[in-house]
């Protein structure tokens, strides 16, 4: 089997139009209405967190990471992720995760959820929360609430409402710069 002539590396800077306009075209304008962008809106995302899939100097693909509170607590929410429509099944979604848990292993959070297909992201390690166990604003279907645990068993102790971060800088709730 030939190499993937992709690459991962970390977001920069200038490859925010691109996200931006990958995250527009994956996920249509309706995003701005899901619990998960609530919880972005008016917060920046994680810095050293965010990477790129690359090939031949086009961005192919994006993740991010949120800083949310649970309970108190700041933990990180994943996503955006995106991967454009006609690079889809190459293996770049999996890859862009685990860049991202990876580098989130280094930090000080205890776990990492999102609201997603759980057979997908099972692929990188997370599971579903015992329904009721932490608690969204809006409507959430509870099968599609996911964690993953970044320190030893640590999730299982994540509890509670889960709330925007502190406000840190003016941003949209995809994580591009307003103004
Ligand atoms: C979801 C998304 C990021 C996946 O990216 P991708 O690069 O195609 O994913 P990968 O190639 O890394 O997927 C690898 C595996 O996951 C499987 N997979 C992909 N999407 C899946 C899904 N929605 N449900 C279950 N399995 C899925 C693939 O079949 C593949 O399985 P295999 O290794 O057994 O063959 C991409 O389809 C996308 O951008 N979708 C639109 C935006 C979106 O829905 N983002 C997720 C928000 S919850």
């Amino acid at each position: 089997m030939s190499e993937a002539a992709w690459q991962i590396r970390p977001e920069r800077p200038a490859d925010a139009t691109a996200i931006t306009a990958l995250n527009a075209a994956s996920f249509g304008p309706g995003r701005f209405a899901k619990s998960a962008y609530r919880l972005r809106e008016g917060v920046a995302p994680v810095a050293g967190l965010g990477f790129v899939a690359m090939e031949d100097n086009t961005l192919l693909g994006s993740v991010r990471f949120w800083p949310i509170s649970v309970g108190g607590h700041e933990e990180l929410l994943l996503g955006p992720l995106a991967v454009h429509g006609d690079q889809r099944g190459r293996g770049i979604g999996i890859a862009l995760m685990q860049a991202g848990i990876s580098a989130a292993r280094q930090g000080p959070w205890r776990g990492i959820l999102l609201v997603g297909n759980e057979p997908y992201y099972a692929k990188v390690g997370f599971s579903r929360l015992p329904p009721g166990r932490v608690r969204f604003p809006g409507p959430v279907d509870q099968d599609r609430i996911l964690g993953l645990s970044l320190k030893g068993g640590e999730m299982l102790s994540l509890t509670g409402q889960v709330r925007r971060a502190q406000i840190d800088a003016p941003v949209c709730a995809d994580g591009a710069a307003l103004g």
